[in-house]
This record gives C-alpha cells, structure tokens and sequence, in this order.
C-alpha cells in the first residue's frame, strides 16, 4: 500500500457537537490560547487541508501566523508556510478567497474529474488543479500528498472531510476542542455526520491528553498505531 502522511485531524466544536452555527457569519468556540496552540501545530505541518464549504464559509488565510515559527520554519530548510489543500466536487470556488490569496506558497485544488476542466481556467491562476478522480477519494489525496513530500497533513474540517478522514481510517490524531456553548440548530454543520467509524462501544478510540486551555478544553486521541506521544508539532 501506498504510504500517506502522518495526519492530525484538529477543529472546535460545541458542546452540542457542532462546528458552526449556520449564521453565515464564522462562530468563534476558540479562545486567544487556543488560537496560538492550534497555530503551533500550523507551524509543524507540511500542509493544511479543508473541505470546499469551509473555504468558502469561513474564508481562512490558513497561515502560521507567529513570526518566530515561521523564521523557525526557515531555519529548518522548510517552507515559511504549509501547503494549503482543499477538495471539491463542483469546482466553485472563488479565486479571490484567502485561501488562495494569503501567503505566497501554493496551494492545490484536489477536483472531481467531471469539473477538472472547468477548474483548470480561473483556479489554475492561483492553484494547482490536480484531478482527484470520481469521486475524489481521500486516500488518494492522501498518498499524492504524500508523493509530493508531505509528511504532517492537519486537517482543519469542516465535517465532511472530517468523516472522511475518520471514516476511511485516514486519522492518526484528533485534536477536539470543546467549547462552553451549545448551538441547538439542526441546520447547522456537526463535527462528522453519519458513518461507519472505527470506533466503537467495544473498540475505543485511546485518549492521551486533556488539557484545559481557558473557558475550552483540548482532548487528543490516538487514533492508530502511528500517533507520536511527543510530535515536533
Ligand atoms: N469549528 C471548527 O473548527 C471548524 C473548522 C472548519 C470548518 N468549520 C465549519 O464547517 C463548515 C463546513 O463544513 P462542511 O461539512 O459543510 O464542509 P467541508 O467539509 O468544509 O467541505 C465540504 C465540501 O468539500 C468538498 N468535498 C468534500 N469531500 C469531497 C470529496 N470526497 N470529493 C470532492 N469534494 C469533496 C465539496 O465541495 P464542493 O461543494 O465545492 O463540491 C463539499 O461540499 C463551515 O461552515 C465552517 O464554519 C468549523
């Protein structure tokens, strides 16, 4: 089998289990803290995936912002910022959005085959369109990203491609931050929706770490048998 990179898959939700509100405006669950833990783990990926919807919800930069990190990046021989990934099936996504226009490092467009094409005009300014297949399996992008010399892939949601991750086994770590509100609307997007999950009543996923961090608290798993105790995250 093909080797795929070491993945930690990180988001906030509520404590009703979801991601965001359906508002149409970003739901902050994270505090200052959580903020420059999450951006630290930035710093130590090679590259940082996203679902399409995020992208164009929540319009992330998705960069290390510390300065120390991103000169300790150059001093390791890295790049100053991670990769960005997103996948999509309909290839709507805008090139003026932040994920492809903050920071100077490149970004890769992961595209079902049927609207590779239709990508391949505007995206391919300011993105590298890559054919995903039909659809667009994680493992593969997994393994293609991995071809390409990623090592540490941080999946930053939204649901969707966290089921996917989850559900095909793709995860080695989750970082789940648990914030002190409840959303209660059904619209809104969950953490993962319905699947089958390794992880049962009579197979447990193994929690290593809780970690207040002000008002929100951070819960790591193990998800298989590569999680590092001690990453250089
Ligand atoms: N709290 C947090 O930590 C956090 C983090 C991230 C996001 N979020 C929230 O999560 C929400 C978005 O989550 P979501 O579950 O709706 O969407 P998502 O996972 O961000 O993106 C889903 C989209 O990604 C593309 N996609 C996913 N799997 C694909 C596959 N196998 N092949 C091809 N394309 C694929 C499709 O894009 P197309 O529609 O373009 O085909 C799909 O509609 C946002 O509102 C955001 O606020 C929260």
């Amino acid at each position: 089998m093909a080797e795929r990179p070491y993945t930690l898959l990180s988001c906030g939700m509520s404590l009703d289990g979801y991601l965001d509100d359906a508002s149409g405006d970003r739901l902050l669950l994270s505090n200052d803290a959580d903020f420059d833990r999450v951006d630290q783990v930035r710093a130590g990926s090679d590259a940082i995936l996203v679902g399409a919807a995020t992208v164009r919800n929540d319009d992330p930069r998705l960069l290390v912002r510390c300065p120390t990190r991103v000169a300790g990046r150059r001093t390791a021989g890295r790049s100053a910022q991670p990769l960005k990934v997103t996948v999509t099936n309909r290839a709507k996504l805008d090139p003026g959005a932040r994920f492809f226009t903050c920071g100077t490092g490149p970004k890769l467009v992961y595209c079902a085959s049927d609207t590779v094409a239709m990508a391949g005009g505007e995206l391919s300014r300011v993105a590298t369109v890559i054919d995903g297949g039909t659809p667009v399996e994680m493992r593969r992008v997994s393994e293609d990203l991995h071809v390409r010399g990623v090592r540490r892939l941080m999946v930053e949601g939204g649901g969707q491609v966290h089921t996917q991750f989850l559900g095909e086994g793709l995860a080695d770590e989750l970082q789940l931050v648990v914030a002190p509100l409840f959303v209660g609307r059904p619209e809104a997007t969950r953490f993962v929706g319905p699947g089958r999950y390794p992880w049962t009543a009579s197979h447990r996923a193994r929690l290593v770490e809780t970690r207040p961090i002000g008002d929100v608290v951070l819960l790591r798993y193990a998800l298989s048998e590569r999680f590092e105790e001690r990453p250089a995250w």
